[in-house]
C-alpha cells in the first residue's frame, strides 16, 4: 500500500519494546513520528536508533512521540537494545514495534522488495494530531537519516499548520517565512503584525509569527 500525504494513517495493534501499542491510541492528540529501520544489530540502524533516543526530548517539547517499527521481534529489539545504549550513549526511550508478520510493514509500505526484499526500508512517517500523515520519507539501507532534518520539517508543519505561512528553501527555526498567496496584503497586516516584505506579489515574506 501506497501512503500519501493527506490520508489518514493506518492504525494497528502491535506488540512492542513498551507491551501493546495501539498506534492512534499511543498518539493521542499529539504528533507523531513512525520509522522503520531494516534490521537489529546492524551499524546505521543502532546510530539511527540512538540518535532518536537522544533527541527524545526534542520531540516531547514539540508535542511529538516517537514509534520505531521492524520486522525483527520484539526479543530482539530488547536484545538490541543494550547495544544501542552501549555503543550510542541512550537506551530505546520509545516503543519499537515487533513486526515479524510484517502488518505494519504491508500497511505502511515499508518493504520495496527491488531494494530489499526481506526487510524494511528507512521510512519515516510524520502524522499529525488529526491522524492525517504530512510527511514521507525513504531511504535506502545503506545512508542513516538526519534528526536535524527530521526536526527541521517537523517544526515548518507545526508552523505551517498554525499559521497561513511555508518555509523558503534552506528555512531553519528563527528564518523568515512565507506569506501564503491566498492571504492579501490587506488581511497580512493583521495577521503578521510584525510586517512582511513584497518581493513579488506572489512572493511575500514575514519574520516567523510564533516567536
Ligand atoms: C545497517 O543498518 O547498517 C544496514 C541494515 C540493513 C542493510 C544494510 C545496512
Amino acid at each position: 500500500m501506497t501512503i500519501q500525504l493527506g490520508d489518514t494513517a493506518p492504525d494497528f495493534t502491535a506488540d512492542t519494546t513498551e507491551g501493546t501499542v495501539r498506534l492512534h491510541e499511543y498518539l493521542g492528540d499529539s504528533w507523531g513520528i513512525l520509522f522503520s529501520h531494516p534490521a537489529d544489530f546492524t551499524p546505521v540502524c543502532t546510530t539511527e536508533l540512538g540518535a532518536f533516543a537522544n533527541r527524545k526530548d526534542e520531540f516531547t517539547k514539540r508535542n511529538t512521540k516517537l514509534i520505531g517499527v521492524s520486522v525483527d521481534g520484539v526479543e530482539s529489539h530488547k536484545g538490541w537494545s543494550s547495544d544501542i545504549a552501549e555503543t550510542q550513549g541512550t537506551a530505546l526511550n520509545y516503543p519499537l514495534v515487533g513486526d515479524e508478520d510484517r502488518t505494519v510493514a504491508n500497511l505502511y509500505g515499508m518493504i520495496h522488495p527491488k531494494a530489499i526484499a526481506t526487510a524494511t526500508v528507512r521510512t519515516v512517517f510524520i502524522i499529525a494530531p488529526d491522524k492525517t500523515v504530512r510527511l514521507t520519507l525513504t531511504y535506502p539501507a545503506s545512508i542513516g537519516r538526519n534528526i536535524d532534518e527530521i526536526i527541521r520539517v517537523l517544526d515548518g508543519l507545526q508552523l505551517s499548520s498554525e499559521f497561513p505561512v511555508s518555509t523558503p528553501v534552506n528555512w531553519n527555526d528563527g528564518d523568515d517565512v512565507i506569506i501564503s498567496p491566498a492571504v492579501s496584503d490587506e488581511d497580512a497586516k493583521t495577521q503578521f503584525p510584525k510586517g512582511f516584505t513584497t518581493f513579488k506579489p506572489y512572493l511575500r515574506t514575514t519574520p516567523q509569527p510564533n516567536r
